[in-house]
Formats: C-alpha cells, structure tokens, sequence
C-alpha cells in the first residue's frame, strides 16, 4: 500500500496536481482508499491536453461546411414501403434494442431527481421514464417482439433511477435480462488554472463524460456483450427527454439495413434560422453536427430555391447505430469539449468556495461526433410533431408544458 502511495505522490507531483493529498490524512479509512483509487485511474496527460484546450477557441474558419443530402421519410415514394417491410422484419427477429441516456444533470429544468422520474404534468401523471416505456411496449405488441432497454445512468442518479424503476416493477421489464442499467464515464473537474478539483466530500471532483460517453461505456460495461449474445444488431440511440422519440421506427431501420450503413440520424426541419438545436452537415466532406453557437448568421439563414433553409436538418438525438459502429466507436473516447460551470471545491487549504460564478472546466463529449468517424451514415427526416417533444428548460421554450402538449396531441389525448 506504502509503496502505491508513494508512486501516487510521485505522479502526482510530476504532473503539478499534489495538493490532491492535502486532505488525505483527515479522511476516513474508506474514503482514503476511493481517493487513491480515483487518483490511480485518472489519466493526467490526458487532464492537462484537455485544460490546454480550454485556452483554444474551435474554430470552423478553415473548415468546409457543406449541406448534408437527406431522405424525406414522407417523400420515399415505393420505397417507403420496402424500408418498412425490411425494418419491420429485422424487429419481430429480435434484432433492434433502444437505449436510453439518462446520465444528465438535467439543470436546465431543475428537476430533483433523475430526469426521467419527471413527471409533465398529463393526467396520468406518467414521468418520462414510463411514457418512453409506453413507445416501447406499443411497438411490442405489435410486432410481438420483446425489445431490450438499455439505460445509461450516470455515478450521480444511478441508485435513485434503478429504485424507481424497482418501485414501478421495471415496467413489466427482467432486469438484467430484459432491461440493463449501466453506468456512464467521468473525467475530473479542474480550475482555471489546470488544477483537479476536490470535492466537498474529500474526494476528486468527477463529473459525467457527456452523452458521447455512450459508446465507450457500452463497451466498458459489457452491455455490447449482451447485444451480442441476444442477437442485436441495431441499436436506437436517444436521449431520456423526449417523450415523443420514436425508438422503433421500422422505415427508420429498414433503410439502414437496405443501405448498409452503420448509422442513421433522424432529422427535423429546423423551426426558424434561430432555434437553438444543432443542424446536420458536412465538415470538410464528413457527416458532422454543427451547433446553433457555432453556425453563421449567414449560413443558418440560407435558403435555396424552395425558400427551405439548407442547413435545416436540426438532429434531435434519436440516432440508429449497428452494434458493428457501436463496438468500433467504443474503443476509444470521443473527443472531449469544456464547459465553462460553477463547482463548489475544497482548496488547497482546506476551506470550502462556494463560487457565484464559474469556476471550473468540466468535460463532455457530444454523441455527434460519432458522425464523422463512421464512413457512412445517412440522415433521414421525419416530422417534428410525431418525433420530438423535448423537455429541457423549467418554463418557456421546450419545458413540460410544451412537451405536454405536443405529447397530448400526437396521441389525441384532451
Ligand atoms: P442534455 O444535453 O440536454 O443535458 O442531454 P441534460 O443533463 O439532460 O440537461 P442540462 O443541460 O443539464 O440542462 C441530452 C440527453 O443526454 C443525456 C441526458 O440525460 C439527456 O437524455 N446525457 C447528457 C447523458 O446521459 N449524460 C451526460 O453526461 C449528458
């Protein structure tokens, strides 16, 4: 034990990150030993490329952007039929599985409590969690198929989300047969300085790797295994917020399969050149998802000739992987973008800062990024009222009440 400390201590001081040790010898016995674990695990080079990042603004000024060719799900003519008989085929064998990232903060909207345990206000008074749960057991029914759920969790909500859905009987669900729960990846938090924080709780400061964590912690949590070994093939990929995401969608997968890429993104028309959503198109001739701050004025209000905007596709997070791109994809992160937060610490003298303005990087990587290392994917747009009813903010735009009512009228509901 004697000589691993001492090699800690010795990275540690290598990389300019000792003061991680002040505290160690006022924690408890148990504490001690997660704390040398973290520091054990955590890969500084890696830390200190990330915090020489935050001094790099992105830049896309060198960059091509290009639209990006899409297929109109309504407008597939004879062959939307085709797309659907193929997709609807490969479900009833068994081969789809959803999987739900459910390892937000979820700060925007305030909620208490995993945001799937947020209840939108319907009669039913039905959190996110279960209407998704609903999507899903529709479509068993009629395909009469069971299709696995996948659940990310994050170190921060996994205990309280498996007791939820232990409350509610996993929805009809085996768990750990029919639905999975599985922990997301974390990356330390540091200072504007490149310090890694501590907690208030002795210990380093972690926060969630982002929804591009998906992959690698698919893979790391041996939940591409069980694909495997229940004969998945294909995998919808979605966030827990939006409670209209239609996760099996057989034209949606039977182009895939038809077209033999590894992935396909749902798009939706963008509303107006200002919505805040990120737009599908190419980067430098590679699939990419450009985000409202990144995009020009210029560009996100171009239209061509039909007056349709030409970077309009916005990507809602309701992607289609084959578990070939997943397990590929999973065997090293995606790259990772800094947000800029406020993080309560211990410093170095032990005395706890509560800062009133941000503080400290945190580091994220964005599903989307994915894109541009798969060789081919496609995108393939479909209709904002039957596919996104996102519940992000606690009023006003994409909140619960915007949400409810999108919601109530896809399903007819008063
Ligand atoms: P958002 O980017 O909207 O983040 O996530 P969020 O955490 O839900 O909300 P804010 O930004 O803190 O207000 C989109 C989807 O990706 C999941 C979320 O749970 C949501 O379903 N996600 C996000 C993760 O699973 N892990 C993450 O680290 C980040």
């Amino acid at each position: 034990m004697k000589e691993t400390f001492e090699e800690i201590e010795w990275k540690l001081k290598k990389f300019g990150q000792e003061h991680l040790l002040n505290g160690y010898s006022q924690l408890e016995e148990a504490k001690q030993k997660r704390l040398l674990e973290q520091l054990k695990k955590i890969d500084y080079s890696l830390i200190n490329s990330l915090y020489e990042g935050t001094k790099k603004s992105k830049d896309l000024s060198n960059s091509v952007i290009e639209p990006i060719q899409f297929f109109d799900k309504y407008k597939l003519n004879g062959q939307y039929k085709e797309f659907e008989a193929i997709g609807e085929k490969a479900i009833k064998e068994g081969k789809l599985a959803v999987v739900t990232m459910a390892g937000g903060q979820g700060t925007r909207l305030g909620h208490k409590g995993p945001k799937g345990t947020f209840d939108i206000g319907l009669d039913s008074h039905k959190p996110l969690f279960e209407l998704l749960r609903d999507t899903i057991k529709e479509a068993e029914k009629k395909y009469n198929v069971i299709i696995p759920w996948f659940i990310m969790t994050s170190r921060e909500n996994n205990d309280e989300t498996i007791s939820f859905f232990e409350k509610n009987k996993f929805f009809g669900y085996e768990k750990d047969k029919t639905i999975f729960f599985f922990q997301q990846g974390e990356l330390p938090m540091i200072d504007t300085e490149g310090k890694i924080l501590i907690g208030e709780d002795g210990l380093v400061k972690e926060a969630a790797d982002g929804h591009g964590g998906i992959f690698e912690s698919l893979v790391r949590n041996k939940m591409t295994d069980e694909m495997r070994r229940m004969g998945i093939e294909w995998a919808f990929i979605g966030g827990v917020d939006n409670c209209l995401a239609q996760m099996v969608d057989p034209v949606f997968l039977g182009i895939a399969i038809d077209k033999n890429v590894a992935a396909v993104g749902k798009s939706i028309i963008k509303a107006n050149p200002q919505e805040k959503v990120g737009v599908f198109c190419k980067k430098d001739g590679k699939p990419y998802v450009i985000e409202y701050s990144e995009i020009s004025q210029e560009l996100a209000e171009k239209t061509d000739e039909n007056g349709e905007l030409v970077f309009g596709e916005s990507h809602i997070l309701c992607n289609l992987f084959s578990l070939d791109a997943i397990e590929r994809m999973g065997q090293k992160p995606l790259p990772y973008h800094s947000a800029f937060k406020k993080a309560t610490y211990i410093d170095k003298d032990g005395n706890k800062v509560e800062p009133t303005s941000p503080n400290a990087y945190k580091f994220e990587a964005f599903l989307f990024d994915a894109f541009g290392e798969l060789d081919d994917m496609i995108v393939l747009r479909g209709k904002r009222e039957e596919e996104f009813a996102p519940c992000k903010n606690a009023t006003g735009v994409d909140s619960p009440e915007t949400a409810r009512e999108l919601y109530k009228n896809y399903h007819n509901l008063k």
